[in-house]
């Protein structure tokens, strides 16, 4: 099987070579030709800050109130070819002084990801300085906010590296099919980890861009505020579950999680915010989701790591466009498909009004601040430290040597650790790498446990 496919490889390149030869080099003309004007040479664009989008709707408002005298100018004065970047959205879009740019990157995490490598790699800017506002729609957990609302983040946790079971056919006494890799139980802490899992932004920068947009005039809906008092739960002997979603819109602080499964329902909700709590040791609160933003902090990492961008210039800022569960009484599948929550344009509009305080608020105070930069004073990063200092979430700081763990291809790797339980799992690491860290580890095992 194996040597088919490689025979089948070798005479696909053979027949392929000459045509693919020409095709490549149209292409990499054609490129040629479309970053002309964007030479590394000759013009290297410097933004303060850029923004970044994932879809059209999130994006417009920037884009068509770009000629308004209130605004900060025209996004649509210089266009610049990303080679790489979404083919639906092939050009970052930036003033003519280059001082603002935006991107759309397409959306879930593969886009995210893929889109946001390329821009970062282009060497079409010098992106050293740049602030990196990330804004985008989200569902909103109704324990922490409401329709509306625009929550800046400090953490961003990727949810769907797990295993997943049907829940119909899952234990009696689990909450969820959902368990984190490499353990047995869904609330064990995840083994088996890839490093994406948990991003920590810097915590200064995410309380100023938060001052900034505070003040910010909220959109809002007559169906949204009808639909908010579906989760008043109060009775006369007891206040409501749902505080937080009965409130008009506002900008609040919250953490989001990524996922690219689009989910519904109380449950799944739940096992969601046990899951956040379980993987950012009780740090991190799940308030927004979104399909991308741990695959966007990933490339903007990576690049970090190589001095191209600095990751304590990033701002998440996520609008409540639906709930992620539905209100008392109502299905999942209601809160999903049938019932209109009104919030999608306003959750547009109140992400534009606010990030336009934010970037207000960096051009405005560049010289003597923002140049400078915000100091983080706490962790930022991945879980693996790559940036340097120690996580406060985790594993701790792996060697550098080899900080992924690998994982092998017929399960040996797995299987060695698979039935330990994370207690087990830290003593044994601690043991075997030395890593004095990760005793940390142990006293979160207690508190969860
Ligand atoms: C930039 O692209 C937009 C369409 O995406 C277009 O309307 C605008 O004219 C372009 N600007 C320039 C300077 O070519
Ligand atoms: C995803 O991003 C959030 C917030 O930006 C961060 O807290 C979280 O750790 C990230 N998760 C991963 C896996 O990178
Ligand atoms: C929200 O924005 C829409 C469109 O601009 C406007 O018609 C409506 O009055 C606004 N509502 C509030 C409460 O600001
Ligand atoms: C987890 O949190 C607890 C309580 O704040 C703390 O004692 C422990 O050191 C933390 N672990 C890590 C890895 O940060
Ligand atoms: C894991 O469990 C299997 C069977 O349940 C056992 O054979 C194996 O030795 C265990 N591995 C370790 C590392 O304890």
């Amino acid at each position: 099987m194996q040597l088919r496919i490689f025979l089948g490889a070798l005479w696909w390149a053979f027949t392929c070579l000459a045509a693919c030869q020409k095709k490549r080099s149209i292409h990499a003309s054609r490129l040629a030709t479309e970053s002309a004007p964007q030479d590394p040479r000759s013009k290297v664009v410097a933004p303060k800050v850029f923004i970044i989008t994932m879809f059209p709707p999130e994006a417009d408002p920037w884009l068509k109130n770009s000629g308004n005298p209130n605004g900060i100018g025209s996004l649509l004065d210089m266009n610049i070819t990303i080679p790489g970047a979404s083919p639906l959205f092939p050009q970052a879009h930036c003033l003519a002084s280059g001082t603002v740019c935006l991107m759309t990157i397409g959306e879930g995490e593969i886009n995210a990801a893929s889109t946001m490598t390329a821009l970062l790699l282009s060497h079409l800017f010098d992106l050293t300085k740049t602030y990196f506002l990330i804004t985008g729609i989200a569902g909103v957990n109704p324990n922490h906010g409401t329709l509306s609302d625009v929550a800046f983040a400090k953490y961003a946790v990727q949810i769907g590296l797990q295993y997943e079971f049907d829940a119909r056919e899952v234990p009696g006494d689990w909450r969820t099919g959902y368990v984190p890799l490499g353990a047995k139980h869904p609330d064990l802490y995840p083994t088996s980890l890839y490093g994406t899992e948990v991003f920590e932004l810097n915590a200064n920068l995410r309380d100023a861009a938060y001052d900034f947009a505070v003040g910010a005039a909220m959109n809002d809906s007559g169906i949204s505020v009808d639909y908010r008092q579906n989760y008043n739960t109060a009775t006369a002997g007891s206040a409501s579950r749902f505080k937080a979603a009965l409130r008009t819109p506002g900008v609040i602080k919250g953490d989001v999680v990524t996922s690219d499964v689009y989910f519904s329902g109380t449950l799944l909700g739940e096992s969601i915010e046990k899951f956040v709590t379980l993987i950012t040791n009780g740090s991190a609160v799940y308030t927004m989701t979104a399909q991308e933003d741990n695959a966007t902090l990933n490339s903007l990492l990576r690049a970090a790591m190589l001095d191209l961008v600095d990751f304590s210039r990033v701002i998440i800022m996520r609008g409540a466009a639906d709930f992620d569960r539905p209100y008392p009484g109502s299905s999942c599948l209601d809160n999903l498909f049938g019932i209109k929550q009104g919030a999608f344009d306003p959750s547009i509009r109140n992400l534009y009004t606010s990030g336009m305080m934010v970037v207000r608020g960096i051009l405005g105070e560049w010289e003597g601040r923002y140049e400078r930069g915000v100091e983080a004073k706490n962790y930022i990063g991945d879980l693996w430290g790559n940036l340097g200092g120690k996580p406060d979430f985790g594993p701790g700081r792996q060697h550098s040597d080899n900080p992924v763990q690998e994982r092998g291809l017929d399960g040996d790797t797995d299987s060695e650790t698979r039935n330990h339980s994370i207690l087990e799992w830290v003593g044994y690491k601690s043991l075997v790498r030395g890593l004095a860290f990760n005793t940390l580890s142990l006293g979160m095992v207690l508190i969860l446990n």
